[in-house]
């Protein structure tokens, strides 16, 4: 059994002017896995996916697709992979079943099979009711869809999606999820960069974090929100006026104590359930009446945003407010 990687980056360098977008960039997928390329806007996620699939030549090092080397066989790359880039790629004036034949042509599909791979793919992708009207006609998650079928035709071993669902609504996001999820329980390697944390929360089973086109953080969803640290305890009092006091008792554990007062909420740094029973306690015993009080984990939200220093500006920004 072939245990090699279906994607590997080696120490990837792009380099364009004065700017090094992609600064040494190495990571593998395994077979049948999902990595998550996260990144804020211009991290580097287009110009790394760009070089693995043979769009841009690294400046130095290389990528490995299904065991064939960008640089030294990128037709048996190109022939491996499927690619839905950031921006649509559909025909406008086409149909999505003529955007779907077109492709299959390319690819040297007979007609016979390329009749039943439209309809499969046109059903699979929930397009069938659209698929004779023009493409220009449909939504962004239609065409999202249509890009993904379109990838699809050749049934690459090999999947990559830079920002599959940006700009889709919450439930035209899910449905592609299911529809990702599905394809890769048939065995499809995928590698998708996002900016949503909980995209790569739901689908990933390794993330790579870059900034600035270096590698910040990796690991599992799991491995890196325990990195982010403790949990924390929030408490929301019933009254208002009772925030001076709730904030002294719960100042008590030692820990600082951050006040919203608008939601009449107070967060604070918490061993765990411990702490939580004690403030609550305090609370009953000063008569302090709360809606809620819960412990909240660290969401992959805050490992990026304390990752990549933009919950930092976003505090300037409030506290500047
Ligand atoms: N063709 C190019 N010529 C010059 N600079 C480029 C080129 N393509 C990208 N860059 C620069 O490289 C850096 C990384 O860009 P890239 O598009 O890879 O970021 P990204 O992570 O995909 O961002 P986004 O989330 O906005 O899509 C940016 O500074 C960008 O301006
Ligand atoms: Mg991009």
């Amino acid at each position: 059994m072939s245990t090699a990687p279906a994607i590997e980056a080696i120490d990837l360098v792009k380099q364009f002017g004065e700017n090094r977008a992609v600064d040494g960039v190495s990571f593998t997928v395994p077979p049948g896995s999902v990595l998550g390329l996260l990144g804020p806007n211009g991290a580097g996620k287009t110009t790394t996916v760009r070089m693995m699939t043979t769009l841009s030549e690294p400046t130095s090092g290389t990528a490995r697709v299904a065991g064939y080397d960008v640089r030294d066989e990128p037709d048996m790359v190109r022939r491996n992979m499927g690619l839905t880039g950031q921006v649509a790629t559909v025909d406008e004036l086409l149909t999505g079943r003529e955007n779907i034949r077109m492709i299959g042509g390319l690819y040297g599909i007979r007609r016979k099979d390329l009749a039943r791979l439209e309809d499969e793919l046109l059903q699979q992708f929930a397009i069938a009711d659209a698929a004779d009207r023009p493409v220009r006609s449909y939504s962004g998650g239609m065409r999202r869809r249509l890009d993904l079928a379109v990838s699809l035709i050749a049934s690459p071993p090999v999947l990559f999606l830079d920002e599959p669902t940006t700009g889709l609504d919450p439930r035209s996001r899910s449905d592609l999820w299911d529809m990702l999820r599905h394809l890769v329980a048939q065995g499809t390697t995928l590698l998708l960069t996002t900016q949503y944390l909980e995209e790569a929360d739901q689908l990933a089973d390794d993330i790579v974090v870059i900034d600035h086109g270096r590698i910040i953080a990796q690991g599992t969803p799991l491995q890196l929100k325990e990195q982010a640290g403790n949990s924390s305890l929030v408490v929301t009092v019933s009254r208002a006026t009772d925030l001076p006091a709730a904030r002294e008792l719960l100042a008590r554990t030692g820990a600082e104590v951050h006040v919203d007062v608008g939601a009449r909420k107070l967060t604070a740094a918490a061993d765990g359930i411990a702490d939580m029973t004690r403030v609550a306690g305090w609370l009953q015993e000063s008569a302090i009446e709360v809606d809620d009080i819960g412990l909240s984990r660290p969401s992959l939200d805050d490992v990026f945003l304390s990752l990549t220093g933009h919950r930092a500006e976003q505090q300037a920004e409030v506290a500047g407010a």
